[in-house]
C-alpha cells in the first residue's frame, strides 16, 4: 500500500491525514492524542527520517525552513513549495513586492523599518489603517483599525520587536478594503494551477468579527457569494499573472497556493497569499472531496495534475472551539467531555467528523484541552443550512473551561 506522511499536529493535518488513509497507510508526524486516537498513526520522529511515497506538509514553519528541500534532496515526492516559494508566506514585504511586479491587483501598500516614515505614510491615508507584520504571526499579525492613537501604538509595538519578536521588525501598511472575503486554495504542480470550492474563513474571535485577529474560529465552503464567474477572475486576474512571475523568477512551485483575496467594487483584490492548505478551511474541503485525495495530491507533487473532479454538491461547516484564553493567552489543561475512546462524539450525529487541533489525554485517558485552537467540529449536510445545524448540535455535546467560540460562522450564508 501507498505510504503516505504528513507533517503537523493541528486540525488541518488530521484532516488531511484522515482524507489520504482512505485509500494510503498514513503517518502523521507528530500529530497529536485526538489524531493518534482516531486511528491514525502519529509519530514523533523528523519527517527527514521518514520513509514514504508521499509527504505533504501542512504548517507554512517547516516550509520557511526549507523542509520540503530537504525531503526533495534525498530524492522524495512533496506536497509544500521549497524555500523560495514559501517566501510568499514568511514576508509580506517580499510578497506585496512580488504582487507588484507581477502586476496582481492588491491594495496600496507601503513597507516601514522606521516608524516616522511610517507615520507619515498613515498620516495621508484614509481610515482603515491596515498594519501588518512582516513575518510569520499564526494569523494574528494584522490590525484594521480607524483609531489613529491605536494605529500608531501598533506601528511602534510592531516596530520595536515588543509584539511579535524578529517577525515584527518591519511592518506593511496597507489601504484598507472592503468586500466579501473568500479563501480560494489552488492546486499548483508547478505549471498548472486548479482551485478547489471557494471557502470563507472567520479570522475575528468574536460573533460579528469583532476582537482580534486568530488563527480562523471556523469556515464553511462552498461559498454561494463566489459564482465560478467570480471564481474564474480570481484565477485570471491573480493566479495566472502569479504563476508566470513564479516561472520568470524561476520557482518551481508545487503544493498549494492559498489565496486570501477580497471581492472589492473594484475587482478581486489579493489580500495576502499562503504556501499551504488553509486552517480550518481545509476542515471543509477534505470532507467535501468526492475523489481520491492522495492521488489528487501525489498528482500535484508529481507535476501531473490533470482535471480535479467536479465538487460533491454538499456543504460542509466546521466550529472552532478554542481554549480559555485565545487567542492571547491560552490555557491548556482543562478536561473536555462529550468525546469517546476515539476522539469522536460520544454520541454520534450523521455526517459529524472532529478534527482534533490541540489535545493531549491525562492518565485517565480524558482528552485535555492543549493549546489556542482545541477542536474543529466539522459536518457535510445536503444544504449549508443543515450542515451548519449540525455542526452546532455536535457543539452543545463537547464543554471544557473557559472553551471560546463563534455561533454565527456560516450563519449569513444560510
Ligand atoms: P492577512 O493575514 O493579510 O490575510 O490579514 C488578515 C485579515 O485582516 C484578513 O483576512 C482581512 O480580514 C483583514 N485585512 C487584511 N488586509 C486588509 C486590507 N487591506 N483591508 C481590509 N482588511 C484587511
Ligand atoms: N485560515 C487562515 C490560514 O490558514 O492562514
Amino acid at each position: 500500500m501507498t505510504r503516505c506522511v504528513v507533517v503537523g499536529s493541528g486540525a488541518r493535518e488530521h484532516a488531511l491525514a484522515w482524507g489520504l488513509a482512505k485509500s494510503a497507510e498514513v503517518i502523521v508526524t507528530p500529530g497529536n492524542a485526538g489524531i493518534a486516537a482516531h486511528g491514525l498513526t502519529c509519530v514523533d520522529v523528523p519527517a527527514t527520517e521518514l520513509d514514504a511515497d508521499l509527504f505533504v506538509i501542512g504548517p507554512e514553519l517547516p516550509l520557511t525552513q526549507g523542509l520540503a528541500d530537504e525531503l526533495r534532496a534525498q530524492g522524495k515526492l512533496v506536497l509544500g513549495p521549497g524555500l523560495d516559494g514559501a517566501q510568499l508566506e514568511a514576508s509580506k514585504a517580499y510578497m506585496k513586492q512580488f504582487l507588484h511586479d507581477a502586476g496582481v491587483p492588491t491594495a496600496a501598500f507601503g513597507i516601514f523599518d522606521e516608524p516616522e516614515g511610517a507615520y507619515d505614510f498613515l498620516r495621508r491615508m484614509t481610515p482603515p489603517y491596515v498594519i501588518k507584520t512582516d513575518g510569520l504571526a499564526a494569523g494574528k499579525g494584522v490590525l484594521v483599525t480607524r483609531d489613529w492613537d491605536e494605529a500608531c501604538a501598533d506601528v511602534r509595538d510592531k516596530l520595536s520587536g515588543s509584539a511579535f519578536g524578529d517577525a515584527g521588525t518591519t511592518v506593511v501598511i496597507e489601504e484598507g478594503l472592503d468586500g466579501e472575503e473568500c479563501s480560494l486554495l489552488v492546486l499548483c504542480d508547478g505549471t498548472r494551477a486548479v482551485p478547489l470550492v471557494p471557502a470563507q474563513d472567520f479570522k475575528r474571535v468574536g460573533d460579528g468579527d469583532t476582537g482580534a485577529n486568530t488563527g480562523g474560529m471556523g469556515a464553511y465552503a462552498p461559498m454561494s457569494a463566489m459564482s465560478d464567474v467570480d471564481v474564474e477572475r480570481v484565477m485570471s486576474s491573480i493566479v495566472a499573472p502569479t504563476l508566470s512571475e513564479l516561472r520568470r523568477r524561476g520557482i518551481d512551485f508545487r503544493g498549494v497556493l492559498y489565496a486570501g483575496v477580497m471581492m472589492s467594487s473594484k475587482g478581486p483584490q489579493l489580500l495576502e497569499y499562503n504556501v499551504r492548505f488553509g486552517d480550518p478551511e481545509t476542515e471543509v474541503l477534505v470532507p467535501l472531496y468526492g475523489g481520491d485525495l492522495l492521488a489528487l495530491l501525489s498528482a500535484v507533487a508529481s507535476g501531473q495534475l490533470g482535471v480535479v473532479p467536479a465538487a460533491s454538491g454538499q456543504s460542509a461547516v466546521t466550529v472552532v472551539l478554542s481554549s480559555h484564553g485565545y487567542p492571547e493567552s491560552p490555557r491548556s489543561g482543562d478536561v473536555i467531555d462529550g468525546l469517546g475512546d476515539d476522539g469522536q462524539l460520544a454520541l454520534p450525529i450523521e455526517g459529524i467528523t472532529v478534527f482534533h487541533a490541540g489535545t493531549s489525554r491525562d492518565d485517565e485517558g480524558r482528552f485535555l484541552t492543549n493549546g489556542g485552537r482545541v477542536l474543529a467540529v466539522t459536518a457535510v449536510g445536503d444544504s449549508l443550512a443543515q450542515a451548519r445545524e449540525r455542526a452546532y448540535a455536535a457543539t452543545e455535546q463537547i464543554t471544557f473551561d473557559g472553551r471560546v467560540m463563534r455561533h454565527d460562522i456560516a450563519r449569513s450564508a444560510s
